[in-house]
């Protein structure tokens, strides 16, 4: 497969946790992206508990080229009455492949995630349905998604695995501790998610900024309070570094950051058409060294209240249950 390494990501376009969709504008956002040049499109179940990926069908027939796009979904999240909770069980697998297939209205997927580790599921359980399917040639490349690399390795005992799925950004750099070596020690492709942080490392981020209904940047801990006003403050001088150094907007230089620290794919969202201008920046330059080093000084002397993505992380099914 050849890959953008840029993705279009979808979970605000399914609407859910991101204030609802448009889907006209959803819609053109996803041809837009795929006229300038990004052919993976990254969506899942939950996003928008079906309409994300029924939409992404959609723009799909709308294209003509199925063969030419790249559509990357996952398996083992479970929803019920709003709720979401994780299943990664052989059976729940089978499941969201057969309906991820219907929504998309196609015959295969070209790359399929675990959404989340399920601790109440045997590692091999979950690598065993997941390595069926592509066995089967339903799926044609296998990936986890949150996983640690302790995770991964238990995985892999069971299946082969080609892709991860962590979160990688300026401001959420976990993975630099254990999952960016295990990847680049097993040959695992890296595809981050979350390279704008929510829209923080957009360029267009401000204090005055409103969210509604269920946005999920009503309650994300980045964007309360004093802590809000830390991350705007970091955003602000990364912009003046990326103006004055690079000639371009922080959203550039922010994607351009995870290529270059060595993520294979960074998946960007976007939900209306006008977002996606900006890639032309992304692309053909590189952050060196010095650059590297201006940008660790700017968070080191900016974020003395740091805060990672695990408020995202949803529960385990006996947590619901009880
Ligand atoms: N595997 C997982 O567990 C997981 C978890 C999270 C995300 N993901 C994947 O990664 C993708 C990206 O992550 P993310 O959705 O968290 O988002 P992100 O890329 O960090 O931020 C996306 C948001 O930034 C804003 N934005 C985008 N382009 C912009 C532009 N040109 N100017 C101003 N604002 C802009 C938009 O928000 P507004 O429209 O509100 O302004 C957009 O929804 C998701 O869509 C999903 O496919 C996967």
């Amino acid at each position: 497969m050849r890959v953008s390494r840029i993705a279009l990501g979808t979970w605000a376009i399914g609407g859910w946790m991101w204030g609802g969709t448009d889907e006209d504008s959803a819609i053109q956002t996803i041809i837009t992206a795929l006229e300038e040049g990004i052919n993976l499109i990254d969506t899942a179940p939950v996003y928008g508990f079906g309409r994300a990926e029924e939409i992404v069908g959609r723009a799909l027939r709308m294209h003509h080229r199925r063969e030419e796009v790249f559509v990357s979904t996952k398996a083992g999240l479970a929803w019920e009455g709003g709720r979401v909770f994780r299943n990664a069980s052989r059976g729940q697998i089978k499941k969201d492949l057969e309906d991820s297939l219907r929504r998309l209205g196609t015959d295969y997927i070209d790359i399929y995630f675990v959404h989340w580790p399920d601790p109440l599921v045997p590692a091999e359980e979950t690598a065993e349905a997941m390595q069926d399917l592509f066995h089967e040639g339903k799926i044609r490349a296998v990936g986890v998604s949150n996983y640690t690399a302790a995770e991964m390795a238990a995985f892999e005992k069971s299946s082969p695995l080609h892709l991860a799925q962590p979160p990688y950004n300026l401001f959420e750099r976990g993975i630099e501790e254990e999952v960016m070596e295990h990847c680049r020690d097993r040959n695992i492709a890296l595809m981050t998610y979350g390279a704008l942080c929510r829209g923080l490392l957009s360029g267009g981020m401000t204090a005055s900024r409103e969210f509604s209904g269920d946005d999920i940047r009503t309650y994300d801990p980045k964007f309360q309070g004093d802590r809000f006003r830390q991350y705007l403050s970091a955003a602000d001088k990364l912009a003046e570094l990326a103006r004055e150094r690079y000639s371009r907007g922080l959203l550039a230089m922010a994607v351009r950051w995870v290529l270059d620290q060595g993520a294979d794919i960074a998946i960007w969202g976007a939900r209306r058409p006008e977002q996606i201008a900006p890639i032309r920046e992304a692309v053909g330059w590189i952050i060196g060294d010095y650059g590297k080093r201006q940008i660790r000084k700017i968070l080191d002397e900016t974020l003395h209240d740091p805060v990672g993505p695990d408020f995202m992380a949803p529960p385990v099914r006996n947590i619901l249950n009880r």
